[in-house]
């Protein structure tokens, strides 16, 4: 077989497949969990008891609601809340709808990679919150942001719920909250939930739940390659695996071979053993304190100006400003 650089491929996400399998250990990046039914299994891991995440930020954002407001307001005019990543808008709808109520001037500015996510989002705000001004943004977060930095006028809010953060290694976290910073001016503000250690027992839940959605979710990486890439992976021949690492922090999600395979991907004219029990590895969720938040903060150029903690502390979202030093 020839020989394959990583320019030989159409797409980003056919070279990183090729990549990803081509090398010891396997593996293959989470965020290709994400097409239509990746989003829908991501919904139903937001709703299952286990997923703590999802309600916890909710709760922070229903009780405190009216300080962040405050934050987000303290002298400024005019405001522009910016999300990366909102999907359904669900817990952003509770700071619009605070924000609306008091009558505060705003625009609300959700950014997404997917058309239809926008659309959808923007409908059920038109519905729901009908004196709300939305002004969707298609495009990757640091093509738009770019873009708005160069629109001055008001101050940006920018949004990034749901411990999205989690997803990437400490270094990548630093190289993105370095380039927020880059386009954030000395007003802006930045305001970021992050997931925290906890009980190792209920993360495990979390991420290995009895009725098997995140196994579905993590698989879907196997179908998207049999869909998009002319793969022949039966998934039932991989065996979903959660561990945590109490002292990093970090949970990582795995697929397991369970016996000695090989897998044909059409268009990427490969094929690819597995021995028995080889594992490739898909996600990590990282699991923060105050202590690696700051440090976090202090690598990108950012300043903690607040945080805002649900009632067991097993989650916070945080307020960062540039550090004008
Ligand atoms: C999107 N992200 C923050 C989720 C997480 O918790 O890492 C994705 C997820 N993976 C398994 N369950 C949920």
């Amino acid at each position: 077989m020839q020989e394959k650089t990583a320019t030989t491929f159409k797409t980003q996400f056919a070279t990183e497949v090729y990549d990803g399998l081509t090398t010891y250990p396997k593996h293959l990046s989470s965020k290709y969990f994400y097409d239509e039914r990746g989003d829908r299994l991501f919904q139903q891991i937001m709703e299952m008891p286990e997923y703590y995440l999802t309600n916890a930020e909710f709760d922070i954002l229903s009780t405190h609601k009216e300080t962040i407001v405050d934050q987000f307001v303290e002298g400024a005019d005019q405001i522009n809340i910016i999300e990366l990543g909102a999907g359904d808008g669900k817990k952003t709808k509770i700071l619009l709808e605070h924000m609306a109520g008091r009558k505060i001037s705003f625009k609300y500015t959700p950014i997404d990679i997917s058309r239809n996510a926008l659309d959808s989002l923007e409908m059920s705000i038109q519905n729901e919150l009908p004196d709300v001004v939305v002004s969707t943004r298609q495009g990757t977060y640091f093509e738009v942001l770019k873009h708005l930095s160069t629109l001055n006028g008001s101050r940006k809010v920018i949004l990034f719920l749901g411990s999205n953060i989690g997803n990437l290694l400490h270094p990548d976290a630093v190289d993105f909250l370095s380039r927020l910073q880059h386009v954030m001016t000395d007003d802006d503000l930045l305001f970021v939930g992050f997931d925290q250690k906890k009980d190792p027992q209920r993360i495990l839940d979390a991420y290995n739940d009895a009725t098997g959605i995140t196994e579905a979710f993590n698989k879907n990486i196997l179908h998207r390659i049999n869909n998009e890439l002319g793969g022949n992976f039966n998934p039932d021949h991989f065996k979903h695996w959660e561990v945590y690492d109490p002292e990093t922090g970090t949970a990582k999600s795995f697929l397991v071979s369970r016996k000695l395979q090989t897998v044909r991907i059409e268009s990427l004219d490969l094929e690819v053993s597995f021995n028995p029990w080889e594992t490739i590895h898909t996600e990590i969720s990282q699991k923060y304190d105050d202590g690696i938040v700051h440090w976090l903060a202090g690598k990108a150029g950012l300043i903690v100006s607040a945080i805002f903690s649900n009632q067991d502390k097993g989650y916070k979202d945080y307020i960062f400003k540039k550090d004008i030093k």
